[in-house]
């Protein structure tokens, strides 16, 4: 039984985290998607608000489940009794921070794995940060989130952007 973990800021979860959740859902027998904050980075929406919406757009894989955590992500695997952590790559630019995180968690603990898995192509430019700026100024983010928490979305950065 091999249990990975897909970990992330998910602030707010896209349609490339939805493309990967799906097939590590198939690679793995059970897939948690964990809500991590990244200490790099400000949050727009808070843990509680990421969480329900990645239960929303994950309650159709029977093997996926949703938690939060704070503290470093080897811990947690730990805890959760999860021998692999996958990561999504899109482009190069991502891969110097993941090679350096999966360096640094190995390190940490040698029983954990990280794999990652190629963006489908046609997610290679969405990210959180692209959603956020997008949305920000009204643009059309339709594609780019899933259909289940668009509204929810384009609501939460109006609402701070009229704040
Ligand atoms: O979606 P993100 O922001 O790229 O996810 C990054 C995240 C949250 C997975 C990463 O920052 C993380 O693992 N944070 C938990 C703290 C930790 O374990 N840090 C050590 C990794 S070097």
């Amino acid at each position: 039984m091999v249990r990975a973990i897909y970990p992330g800021s998910f602030d707010p979860v896209t349609n490339g985290h939805l493309d990967i959740i799906e097939r590590a859902s198939r690679a793995f027998d059970h897939l948690i998607v964990a809500v991590l904050e990244n200490p790099r980075k400000v949050s727009l929406f808070k843990m509680e608000e990421r969480v329900a919406m990645l239960k929303i757009i994950t309650k159709k894989f029977s093997n996926v489940n949703v938690d939060s955590y704070n503290g470093l992500l080897v811990d947690y695997a730990d805890k959760v009794n999860a021998s692999i952590i996958v990561k999504g790559l899109r482009a190069v630019s991502d891969f110097e921070i993941e090679f350096q995180m999966a360096l640094a968690n190995r390190k940490l603990n040698s029983k954990v794995e990280t794999l990652f898995m190629m963006t489908n192509n046609i997610y290679s430019f969405v990210s959180s940060s692209i959603v956020k700026e997008v949305a920000g100024y009204g643009g059309n983010i339709r594609d780019m989130v899933p259909k289940e928490v668009h509204q929810i979305i384009v609501d939460k950065i109006n609402s701070v952007k009229n704040a």
